[in-house]
Parts: structure tokens; sequence; C-alpha cells
């Protein structure tokens, strides 16, 4: 069962004017090496520590890793700024990256490059007409994709990234509850399928991920023999179809050098092939066809929000401290609560697993 939502003006709003305004970082130049030592020297006088998501550019990556940061994916991310010590935490990524880092974090300061690096399923989710649809269904519980707003966070009795939503949309299942998903339609048809719950699905979508496209990626098969495919489970149904593996961003690099295939066809942001090498180096790594036409194309596997973010800006940030992330704290104080639900589930649940124990009840 599908909510038929419209993509909402402002996300309609929001790629148009991205498609005309989007400058792409510039590549390392000569003076990257002044700018690095920069931010460097900024970091330790804040105590402040880098936190990105392998969708950002390669450079920035590497900075985080040199200054003791953390490159990772949306769950990692949050636990890691959950425990580490600095004080101020610069989430190189999407707002709500840099909100959860909020949310778990009201005593940090949190940067980010730029505040204008968004999400499309954010912006499709827009938090009065969601909270309106959750009223109509009280008896099911309501679980968001960390890739939505505080707002909507607030609303939810758990969140999820794309590593635990199985696990945790199973579990609920489990104890006989019925489910609202949302925000992305692709992820939530996954999950429906993978738990055979019943799920109700926002029809939110990733403006990257939605571009990939079947046939084009039979045919890359065909030209590859012996090549893996990994997806991210925020791809269409019938490009899911095709995956040897489908799973979260790190899911995907451990599958990379897991896997025995020297070639690997990859349905995500290219931004992820930086640490794919470092997993798997000497493998070849192609990127999965999309429906736009390189090199004019904004979105074509490459998410163009992440792109916000450069050293520049990440300098600025620093030394101005400019861009610091505020949430509300009737907002935060609900939003809080699903959030560390999905923490303690996926400590728990590793744990479990570990041990080969059963799962939390
Ligand atoms: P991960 O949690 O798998 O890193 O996904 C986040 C995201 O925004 C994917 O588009
Ligand atoms: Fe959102 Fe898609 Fe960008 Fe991830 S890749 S941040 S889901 S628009």
């Amino acid at each position: 069962m599908n909510k038929a939502v419209d993509v909402p003006l402002k996300l309609r709003e929001s790629i148009i004017d991205l498609a005309e305004h989007v400058e792409r970082p510039a590549p390392p130049g000569a003076d990257t090496e002044k700018l690095v030592s920069r931010i460097k020297a900024l970091l330790k006088q804040q105590n402040a520590v880098i936190i990105a998501h392998y969708y950002t550019e390669e450079h920035l990556q590497v900075l985080a890793d040199e200054t003791g940061g953390h490159v990772a994916d949306s769950l990692s991310m949050a636990d890691f700024g959950n425990r580490h010590p600095a004080t101020t935490l610069v989430i190189v990524g999407v707002k709500f990256m840099g909100e959860t880092a909020k949310i778990l974090n009201p005593e940090k300061r949190v940067l980010m490059p730029d505040l204008d690096a968004t999400c499309s399923l954010d912006l499709a989710c827009p938090v009065e007409e969601f909270s309106a649809f959750c009223d109509e269904h009280p008896d099911r519980k309501v679980v968001v994709y960390a890739n939505t707003s505080a707002a909507v966070k607030a609303r939810a009795d758990w969140v999820v990234t794309s590593s635990n939503a199985v696990d945790i949309v199973n579990h609920l299942k489990e104890k006989g509850e019925k489910i609202i998903f949302a925000p992305d339609k692709h992820l939530g048809h996954y999950v429906q399928q993978q738990t055979g719950a019943d799920m109700i699905n926002w029809q939110g979508f990733c403006v990257v991920h939605d571009e990939f496209r079947a046939q084009e990626l039979k045919e890359l098969k065909e030209k590859n023999p012996g090549a893996a495919v990994l997806v991210h489970p925020e791809s269409p149904e019938d490009v899911i179809e095709l995956a040897d593996v489908v799973g979260s961003t790190t899911k995907l690099i451990n599958a990379a050098r897991d896997s025995k295939a020297d070639t690997l066809i990859v349905a995500t942001d290219y931004g992820i092939f930086h640490k794919m090498k470092e997993a798997a180096p000497g493998k070849k790594l192609l990127v999965a066809p999309t429906g736009g036409i390189s090199p004019t194309c904004t979105m074509c596997a490459h998410c163009p929000w992440m792109a916000m973010n450069s050293l520049e800006k990440l300098a600025h940030v620093l030394e101005t401290g400019a861009n610091e992330i505020h949430v509300d704290e009737d907002i935060r104080k609900k939003a809080v609560v699903p959030i560390q639900r999905m923490l303690e589930f996926s400590n728990q649940f590793k744990q479990a697993k570990n041990k080969q124990q059963p799962v939390p009840a």
C-alpha cells in the first residue's frame, strides 16, 4: 500500500535551482596544501573533529582521516559524533547529518561547510503533511529514514538508516506492529520485500539513486562478464533485482573488498570510490548507468548537495564559526528518542550477532 505524494514544489524548485547553480568544488590545486595546513591548525585550536560521508570529495575524506576524524555511512557518522570528545563537530555531508549530530550532542557546537546542502528525501517529506498522514493511521508505528528533518524525526517512533532498516522493521514485525515508512519509496519497497511487514510507504525518492537504469545496467553486465553488481537500496526495484549485493554504503565497501570479482559495477554515488579503492585495491570500479546525460547531468551518480562541501568552505566555517546547526529544543527532545532507540538497537543487534545470540527483544 503506497501513499501517493506529489513531489513537493520545494523539491522541484530546488532541483531546477541546483541544475543552474551547482558549482563543483575545484580539484585540489597549488593552494590546496596551504589550505589543508590552515584547516589542520584550526581543528586543533578549536578542539574540532571532521565527520564526513563517503559521498563527499576525495580530498575532504583524506583530510578527515588524516586529522583523526571519521569517514562513514550515516549511522556510523551519528555514532562517532556521539562518542567523540571534541567540543566542535564539523559535519561534512548534508543537513540531516548535521541535525542528527546536534540532536545527539546539544552541548557541542556543530558546524557544516554549507547549510544549503540538503537531500531530496528530506525535501520530499514536509513535516505538516507527514504528521497529518501519521495522524490518519494511529495504529501504525512511524519509522523514518535518517534522511529527514529534525521535525519529522520528532514525529517518529523509530529512525533507521540503510544499515539497519531491514533489522528494525523485522523486529517491529515480530512484535506484531504495522508500519508507516518514510520517505524513500524504493528503500521502503525493498524493506517490505525483505521483511514481509505490513507497511505504508511515503513516495519520496533520492534524485541520485532514482536515476540508475536497469536495461543499461544489464548491457554493462553483459560487456563485463564476471563483474559483481553492488547496489544501494535507494535505487529502483528493477536495478536492485540485478544486484549481487544490496546494502548501505559501508556494506557495499565491504562487499567490494570481499568480492571474488575483479570488476565491480556500483549503483551509488561515485564519491564512494575513494574508500572502495582503499578497500579493494586493483579492482576495476564502474559507475552503474544512469538516465541522465553526462557531463551536464547534475545528478549522474553524484549527489549535488554532497558536492557543495569544499575545503574553502570548511576553512571558512572553522575561522568564523558560521553555519552552526541549531535545532529547536522541543523538537530536539522528541527527535532524540527514536534516534537513541535506533543506536541502542543497532549496538545490541551487532553484539548479539557477534555472539550468535538471539536479537534483542
Ligand atoms: P548510507 O547511510 O548508506 O551512507 O546512505 C546515506 C545516503 O544518503 C545515501 O544516499
Ligand atoms: Fe539524499 Fe540522495 Fe544525496 Fe543521499 S545521495 S544525501 S539520499 S539526495
